[in-house]
């Protein structure tokens, strides 16, 4: 059965997935390819960051009374998330391969760093802490 760390895991992987799609696309300049991998991936990592940021984050305030914690520390890298995306979707529109792998080995990094620091305490926490883990990932899941 899933939990929050397994669930939230996997769409990490799942946006990896994509994400290095997009990157090998762009190195080949096979720009329609791209075009479409990067709107998979933009989709599906903004409907994860607001999962997070909308139903997640806040379950683990009211479970934990942390709201100044590691909670505000993971939505000021999803702020960061969001410019480094945005200024790639740019990039993409003017096919400028060396920007666009420029930024994009920046957000991987930040990426991989953010979905650590989630992975290893933040989603085992939630799921130790709310009193009711399964109804708030049926949630997620319904979002
Ligand atoms: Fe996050
Ligand atoms: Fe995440």
């Amino acid at each position: 059965m899933d939990t929050i760390p397994t669930f939230m895991t996997a769409q990490h992987r799942h946006c990896d997935d994509s994400f290095i799609a997009t990157e090998s696309a762009v190195s080949a300049s096979n720009w329609i390819q791209a075009d479409s991998q990067w709107s998979v991936f933009t989709t599906d990592l903004e409907c994860h960051l607001q999962q997070e940021e909308t139903i997640l984050f806040p379950a683990f305030e009211q479970a934990t009374g942390m709201t100044m914690g590691p909670t505000q520390v993971m939505r000021a890298e999803h702020a960061q998330m969001r410019q480094l995306v945005a200024e790639m979707t740019q990039a993409l529109s003017a096919q400028n391969k060396d920007q666009f792998l420029g930024l994009s080995e920046t957000l991987m990094i930040l990426m991989q760093q953010h979905n650590m620091k989630e992975e290893q305490m933040l989603y085992p926490m939630t799921q130790a802490h709310l009193p009711d883990a399964a109804a708030v990932l049926q949630q997620v899941k319904a979002y």
